[in-house]
């Protein structure tokens, strides 16, 4: 057997730093997820973390275990998102100047988070269009500056941080007598489930470890699956937290030694478990924080398991909250778009609402221009289903009216440029 890269001491040590300074955050049994399952399902809340992710505890450890001289010259960091408030807060406690690197396109509401947690002790660099253009010119200006670069992901202190949650896991289970059957973990650059893993692995060797990615973004399932880092071409961003092209060297070898299984979730399933979450148990969670939720749909018969959910984040910005409604009733098969030539005649509007539509179903777009000399012109139509039942029928009843009628939800190019 060889070496492990982080040991359980290792996450250890890096718990008793952070002991004092994080929420210990809770590990609650949910009812409702336990009844639903018919199993136990513990969450564990880290969207009650300071700011509001789990990446405080790797930006954290990491920065104390820095040399004096190194903090007082000041880190760099790249991140749009949670780890660039985990450094900034970090930063504020150390008294040690932080220059994040944040793309042109951030939202203020994030770049003014960051501000907050970091005050005087932070300077926002707006760089580059996309992400690898703002990290490129962040590592740049460390090179340039000796300035100390605070890694997302792949770095063993920044690893050994983010695994003390399990410390905490292992303790209040153990208090409850219990043993988990499965660990579920959000995964994108693959700092979270490596630290983690290092942890339960030794400590509760019987204890599965399941790694969650979204389907439009499975760095760590293609790399496993390939036996080697694969870089994707192309991803969905939608859980930003997790939207990582490239998992980390070192991320990647402690979950091929560490990891059972690496399973991926449909976005339009999370926008659900969001949706659903908010709703029945008042929990504000982001796409990457409700992974590990959407991912107990996907384990099979879980009756009488228990099992851990990790809720890595709860930064969820307001303004996204339509789009995660539209993904998740595409994803459930209740709204449904179509482009319908429509005749142009007096009534034809009438006779569309009365004839096509069933009981319930409820019109949500109308989109349509009456063009001179023509016969018939298209229109797009977004239909909320009353019964999911009902789409049968409404197709059947579409498909007369206009036989050529396009279904928008399966043609993904149509579908970016019209809704
Ligand atoms: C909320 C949330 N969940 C999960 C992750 C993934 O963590 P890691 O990159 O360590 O795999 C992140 C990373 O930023 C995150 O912000």
């Amino acid at each position: 057997m060889t070496e492990p890269l982080l040991t359980k001491d290792d996450v250890l040590k890096a718990y008793r730093v952070l002991k004092t300074v994080v929420n210990q955050t809770p590990l609650q049994r949910d009812n409702y997820l336990s009844d639903k399952y018919n199993a136990n399902i513990y969450l564990k809340r880290e969207d009650l973390q300071i700011v509001r992710s789990f990446k405080i505890r790797g930006a954290y450890y990491a920065m104390t275990q820095l040399e004096q001289v190194v903090l007082e010259r000041g880190v760099v960091c790249a991140s749009a998102g949670n780890h660039a408030q985990g450094v900034a807060y970090t930063a504020f406690q150390l008294k040690c100047m932080a220059h994040i690197f944040m793309p042109v396109t951030t939202p203020n509401q994030k770049i003014s988070q960051v501000k907050y947690f970091g005050g005087e002790f932070v300077k926002v660099h707006l760089v580059g269009d996309n992400f690898d253009e703002c990290s490129l010119r962040a590592h740049e200006y460390g090179t340039e500056n000796d300035l100390h670069f605070i890694e997302p992901f792949d770095d063993l202190d920044v690893i050994a941080g983010q695994g003390s949650l399990a410390v905490e896991i292992h303790q209040d289970l153990v208090a409850e007598g219990v043993n988990p059957d499965i660990v579920l973990a959000p995964v994108g650059g693959g700092g979270l489930i490596s630290g983690i893993s290092s942890y339960i692995k030794p400590v509760m060797p019987e204890t599965k470890i399941i790694g969650v990615e979204s389907v439009g973004a499975p760095s760590m399932k293609e790399s496993l699956d390939k036996g080697e880092i694969v870089k994707l071409e192309e991803m969905d961003t939608f859980s930003d937290g997790t939207a990582v092209a490239r998992v980390g060297e070192l991320t990647y070898q402690i979950a091929k030694q560490n990891v059972n299984e690496i399973i991926t979730v449909e976005e339009g399933l999370a926008c659900s478990k969001i949706l659903d979450m908010y709703t029945r148990q008042a929990i504000i969670v982001e796409p990457s924080g409700a992974l590990s939720v959407a991912a107990l749909d996907k384990l099979g018969d879980i009756s009488g398991k228990t099992i851990v959910c990790i809720i890595s984040g709860g930064n969820n910005d307001i303004n996204r909250l339509a789009e995660i409604e539209e993904r998740a009733l595409i994803y459930e098969g209740r709204r449904h778009y179509f482009v319908v030539n429509f005749p142009q005649r007096a009534g034809a509007l009438r006779e569309f609402v009365t004839d096509i539509l069933g009981p319930g179903d409820d019109i949500t777009v109308f989109q349509y221009t009456k063009k001179s000399n023509q016969s018939s012109g298209p229109l797009v139509v977004g239909v909320d289903l009353g019964k999911i039942e009902n789409l049968d029928g409404l197709l059947e009843r579409l498909s007369v009216f206009d036989p050529s009628y396009i279904s928008i939800n399966e043609n993904s190019t149509l579908f970016n440029l019209l809704v």
